[in-house]
């Protein structure tokens, strides 16, 4: 039976995380990474199993304690990626991609692709993974990483901050408009992509640093080798999506997506945005009926009762919104 999320950490202020009891080490043949450096890095010192294969659990305990991330962005991210990558029977998940280690797959349509899987969670636009459209869409691309220093040259003196992160993610977006016809920033994505470049901002930054501004050879150190920086401390408090009003603000964008090849971005008003959704309840809406009842119609036994313990858990972080059960009240 699954777990009740871990509780916020007792301790939450900074300290040396990249410790003696959780050295890097490289991937062994068949360790899953995937799309996440947050989570590649804590795979690959041992926050998280090094196989890459987890559960909710603790991937929750891990970023809380190896970054001091903020539990209700953590538990929200944490159950939509079970239930839309995960194998709720066996409570396990792939950081990767897909993989015979989660056990026996349920029924199709659901997939259990691990965060690989693109559209629910892993999606477009993103800061150093190509878009899904040119193929491989989880690993450390050179090309993107020297956008991200072009632009960290440009907007922050050479460091990434939260002016590079709203800079960043608005030219990642033109990108993906002009490049890739399948284009798709709506809904989960659309936060996703925003609160990702200001976790970078916010969690990748050494917790004794008091000037905001992120070196590169930190910041790389993640992306692309998934070790933290030699004595790094995590955050001074728990942190999450913290400078979301300054880029959203910097350059105001909505949702929408390429309706007809490169170029033919289109608005989608029925898509949660942060103008019309500020507390959540659409996305949270969004995610239950368009994610996850079309991959599980008509669940039974142990699969169903997974599924209502995991939607409970991920509308635990949408405080105020109206709750849904589409099995039925438990
Ligand atoms: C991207 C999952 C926590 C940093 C992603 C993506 C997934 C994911 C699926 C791919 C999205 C995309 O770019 O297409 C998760 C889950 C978490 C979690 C389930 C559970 C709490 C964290 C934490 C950090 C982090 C704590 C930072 C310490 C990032 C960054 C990206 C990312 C920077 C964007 C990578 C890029 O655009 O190149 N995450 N993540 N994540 N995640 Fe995580
Ligand atoms: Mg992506």
């Amino acid at each position: 039976k699954p777990e009740a999320p871990p509780p916020p950490l007792a301790f939450n202020g900074t300290k040396l995380v990249n410790d003696a009891a959780h050295p890097w080490k490289p991937l062994r043949k068949g360790d899953q990474r995937g799309p996440c450096p947050g989570l590649n890095t804590l795979a690959s010192h041992g926050y998280l199993p090094r196989n890459g294969i987890i559960t909710p659990a603790q991937l929750l305990n891990a970023v809380q304690e190896g970054y001091n991330a903020e539990t209700i962005l953590a538990r929200r991210f944490t159950y939509a990626a079970i239930l839309a990558d995960g194998n709720l029977v066996t409570n396990l998940l792939s950081i990767g991609q897909k993989s015979p280690l989660t056990g026996p797959d349920p029924d199709a349509p659901a997939t259990i692709g691990g965060l690989v899987n693109h559209g629910p969670f892993e999606g477009d636009a993103s800061m150093t993974r190509n878009d899904a459209f040119f193929g491989d869409n989880f690993s450390f691309n050179e090309t993107l990483w020297e956008e991200l220093v072009d632009t960290a040259n440009k907007f922050g003196a050479g460091k990434y901050n939260y002016t590079v992160a709203g800079e960043l993610r608005y030219r990642r977006i033109q990108d993906s408009i002009a490049n890739n016809p399948t284009f798709e920033f709506r809904n989960n994505r659309y936060f996703a992509a925003y609160t990702e470049t200001l976790l970078t901002a916010n969690l990748f930054l050494d917790g004794r640093s008091t000037d905001g501004q992120l070196d590169l050879k930190d910041a790389r150190s993640f992306f692309a080798d998934m070790r933290m920086p030699d004595d790094f401390h995590r955050a001074p408090r728990p942190l999450a999506a913290e400078g979301t009003d300054y880029i959203v603000n910097l350059h105001p964008f909505s949702p929408g997506y390429n309706k007809d090849g490169v170029n033919s971005f289109t608005l989608d008003p029925e898509s949660a945005s942060w103008t019309n959704d500020p507390m959540g309840c659409k996305l949270y809406k969004w995610y239950v009926e368009q994610v996850v009842v079309p991959a599980y119609p008509e669940p039974k036994g142990v699969l169903k009762r997974n599924l209502n313990l995991n939607l409970q858990y991920y509308y635990d972080t949408f405080a105020g919104c109206e709750q849904l059960f589409p099995y039925g009240k438990p």
